[in-house]
């Protein structure tokens, strides 16, 4: 009788169809936020000092994430390629986080360290001086534009309300770690700390 009444009664079936689905959802994701492996930083993870944090603001405003992922898969080809698959506690203090799966260029989560300061300089300014098939784009106007602290210590202090440990001597610095700062020394700063806390090796 009941299961007539709702068979025929589609908007209470919708209500019924969306209660159904929420407490799926809720079953898979409420868990999720308590579970200390997704939310747990990964030792020596730490929130963004000043620099990788305005490099960070540079890499989004400049859209990066439309031709590079930052998350290597849990396939033996990628770790093959990248290294350690990428784990949630070494994005914790990302915000927005930056995995995606959009690869025109290659995933840059391992890419800290893997070249030089110098490269990258020359890379960002024109790729193609050196990778010479190279599609990306050059951002050579990076180099001109300053850092701005005030903009920067705004940021960090936002990011502590919402719950990143900065400590007030983290922000009081603030303006120092950026002095003389220009937007290219800032992504490179962010690139050259990308996955340098992951565990090392595929
Ligand atoms: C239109 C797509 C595109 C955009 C936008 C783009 N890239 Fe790239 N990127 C590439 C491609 C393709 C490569 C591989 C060829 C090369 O090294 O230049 C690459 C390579 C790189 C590499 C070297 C990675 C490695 O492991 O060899 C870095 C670092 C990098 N990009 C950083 C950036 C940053 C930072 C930005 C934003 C300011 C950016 N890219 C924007 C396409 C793009």
């Amino acid at each position: 009788m009941n299961h007539e009444k709702i068979e025929k009664n589609v908007g209470l079936m919708m209500i019924l169809i969306a209660v159904a689905i929420s407490f799926g959802g809720l079953a898979q994701i409420v868990p999720l936020m308590y579970q200390a492996e997704a939310i747990q930083p990964l030792p020596g993870v730490t929130p963004y000092p000043a620099l990788q944090l305005a490099g960070r603001d540079v890499y989004i405003r400049e859209g990066c994430y439309n031709c590079h992922s930052q998350m290597v898969r849990t396939l033996r080809f990628e770790t093959a390629r990248y290294g350690h698959y990428s784990l949630a506690g070494e994005s914790v203090y990302d915000r927005p986080f930056q995995w995606g799966s959009k690869r025109t260029g290659p995933d840059l989560a391992r890419v800290g360290g893997r070249y030089s300061d110098d490269w990258h300089r020359a890379h960002m300014t024109n790729p193609r001086d050196v990778v010479p098939e190279s599609n990306m784009p050059g951002y050579p106007w990076l180099a001109e534009h300053p850092i701005h602290a005030d903009e920067i210590v705004a940021h960090m202090r936002a990011l502590k309300r919402l719950g990143d440990p900065y400590s007030d001597d983290d922000i009081a610095g603030a303006a120092a770690a950026v002095a003389g700062k220009n937007e290219l020394d800032a992504v490179i700063a962010y690139l050259q700390a990308l996955g340098t806390h992951a565990p090392k090796g595929g």
